[in-house]
């Protein structure tokens, strides 16, 4: 969920929805905004994307030169206008984004007391806590202090309160937020980017902190209850807000500007004039001296960083353990000191990563992340940050930042090789020349476009479809299924393609398509075999390979996609091409939502 708060001279409504509009990424299941004018609290909900509060609000405007908004995405209760945000009792509204976890004791605490929810969400519960404060003859501001420290969980909160028009109490423990320090005016927000339209000051608060502001001030407080300083910083993100020209969708746009995205990547890892990679000088971590990497991730992510073990353990003869964040933070692995600990997200924000991210600080790892979002927690945790620089992605589904991430990451196993002694100077060379060549190959994967279009008319058709790759196209495999998933809602899984034969081969009949993902590479012969076995029993199979491979396979496909040929190093990059255009044309017949598609958020920061 996304949260603004601002406190102001003049009108705030419209400024909180545009800033709400810049936070959706974070959820967009229902929005939602209070004002306060002569001490009297109202607010406006809406379920459904910030367009129908919009609407809601032109039909019913608020005054107010205070207020607070919220874009949801739903964790406790359903996407409805009644568990939308904020919520408000007599006294007090609240916007409130991550999880109290001990709301069901506290709920039977209140109830002792008389406090009845109406909603089904713990916000609520935050909102009556904070009123019996009151009721009881608290003031506003020690009303909020005595309640935000009995809140358990990882959230962020902001919360005003009726009779008193120039004081937002605003709370950071495991969600992000942060403090804008406008002109008269001051700001609350989930990221810098929803202050950015306000003001470039901007103050981040710190785990446990919480703060009181005015028009005037920001008063900030530590766990404790201490006051407390903060740096403040000068954000660099710019006012304008991206669009899409003349793209029917983000998702198409950024899938079109992989090509500069991957050039840009790599004029910032490549020292192309001289065939190396480069990396800042002053690395806090050794390649040489690692005993192992670990890889934590989410989503797509997750299997850019699978991808990357292929190239670690092959290229730089490192063992490298992948896992999903969500896993690998309970599992309590054990680590030696010293090791590297990477964490891929291109938000820099995802509440698993964060925590494998701190579990594995706490274990004595150094800290590396391939992050897109500079100014993001993740980014701000860590050691040293690999930035991914392919510019903001909007659509849910990451395309442009999934192949940055496996530039950098291909990078930094180029770097990993050298260092370690198993690549020479001539092998750098011809691997910095392949993903220099990369663009250029990307422009031409995307060729395939008007025939891929064709295809998606009958893969909208399938109930289920297959995905099947070997080696580091196993996880492109892997994220086409994902990517179709949820975009398109049809079931779709990635299977290593020797695998086929010990399960999956169960499901395979005429109505199943199975998209083999199979480039002309040195386990080209074995896949083709796999592929002949779905053939068989009848399955319906979408070939992606390059040109060579195209050329050797018979009548046993019933579609084709080329790629262009390309050593097998860059090829999960130039392959993950593809499949994101097979998800976003399948999507786009279906006439789905490609850019929000039901259920998901772009950035997800609850557990
Ligand atoms: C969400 C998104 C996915 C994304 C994942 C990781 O689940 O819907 O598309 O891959 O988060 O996001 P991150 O920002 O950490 O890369």
């Amino acid at each position: 969920c996304g949260i603004v708060g601002i406190v102001s001279t003049t009108p705030v409504a419209d400024r909180i929805v545009d800033a709400l509009k810049r936070l959706e990424y974070r959820g967009y299941d229902s929005a939602g905004l209070a004002t306060s004018v002569d001490g009297r609290i109202d607010r406006r909900r809406a379920p459904g994307k910030l367009t129908n509060l919009r609407e809601r609000l032109e039909a019913e405007p608020l005054d107010g030169t205070i207020g607070i908004g919220h874009t949801r995405w739903a964790t406790h209760g359903a996407p409805t206008e009644a568990n939308a945000h904020p919520h408000t009792t007599n006294r007090v509204a609240i916007v409130h984004n991550g999880i109290i976890e001990n709301f069901r004791e506290l709920k039977t605490e209140l109830d002792k007391d008389g406090y009845k929810p109406v909603s089904e969400t713990d916000t609520e519960i935050v909102a009556l806590m904070v009123t019996r404060e009151l009721d009881r003859g608290m003031a506003p501001f020690d009303a909020a202090a005595s309640v935000i420290k009995r809140l358990e969980g990882a959230f962020a909160l902001a919360m005003m309160f009726k009779g008193e028009d120039n004081l937002i109490v605003g709370a950071r423990q495991g969600a992000p937020l942060a403090v804008g320090h406008g002109e008269n005016e001051m700001i609350l927000g989930s990221d810098a980017i929803a202050i950015a339209p306000f003001t470039n000051k901007v103050t981040y608060l710190e785990e446990g902190d919480w703060v009181a502001i005015t028009k005037d001030d920001a008063r900030i407080f530590d766990r404790e209850g201490q006051p407390v300083e903060r740096a403040m910083a000068q954000t660099q993100l710019g006012v304008s807000m991206v669009d899409k020209g003349n793209h029917r969708h983000f998702m198409l746009k950024e899938i079109y500007e992989q090509p500069d995205a991957i050039s840009h990547t790599a004029s910032h890892y490549l020292d192309l004039a001289n065939g190396k990679v480069k990396l800042p000088s002053k690395l806090p971590f050794d390649f040489k001296s690692l005993n192992r990497l670990t890889i934590s991730a989410c989503g797509t992510a997750y299997y850019a960083g699978l991808v990357a073990k292929y190239w670690f353990e092959k290229y730089a003869r490192l063992p490298v353990e992948v896992d999903v964040a969500s896993e690998f933070r309970y599992r309590e692995p054990p680590m030696d000191a010293g090791g590297l600990a990477l964490f891929i997200s291109q938000s820099g924000e995802t509440a698993d990563t964060l925590a494998a991210l701190r579990y594995c600080k706490e274990n004595g790892q150094h800290i590396a992340s391939i992050v897109n979002a500079q100014e993001s927690t993740i980014a701000r945790e860590s050691d040293i940050v690999f930035p991914i620089l392919c510019g903001p992605e909007i659509s849910v589904a990451s395309t442009k930042a999934t192949t940055a991430q496996l530039s950098v990451l291909a990078s930094l196993a180029i770097a990993a090789g050298r260092q370690r002694g198993h690549i020479s100077e001539a092998q750098e060379f011809e691997l910095v020349d392949m993903l220099a060549k990369l663009p250029g190959a990307i422009t031409k994967a995307l060729g395939s476009e008007e025939k891929i279009d064709q295809i998606s008319h009958k893969l909208s058709k399938a109930k289920d479809v297959l995905y099947l790759g070997r080696g580091s196209l196993f996880p492109i495999a892997m994220e086409g299924a994902l990517k179709l998933k949820e975009i398109t809602y049809i079931h779709a899984e990635g299977y290593a393609s020797g695998e086929l034969k010990h399960g999956p081969i169960a499901l395979i009949d005429e109505t199943l398509p199975v998209v083999v993902v199979a480039p002309s590479d040195d386990l080209f012969d074995k896949t083709i075999s796999n592929m002949h076995e779905v053939a068989a029993r009848g399955g319906k199979i979408i070939l992606i390979t390059d040109e060579a491979g195209a050329k050797s396979v018979g009548d046993d496909v019933d579609e084709i996609i080329i790629v262009p040929d390309a050593h097998e190093f860059v090829m999960p990059i130039i392959c993950a091409i593809p499949v994101q255009l097979l998800a976003y044309y399948t999507a786009v017949f279906m006439g789905t939502d490609v850019d929000q598609p039901r259920n998901l958020a772009k950035s997800v920061t609850v557990e």
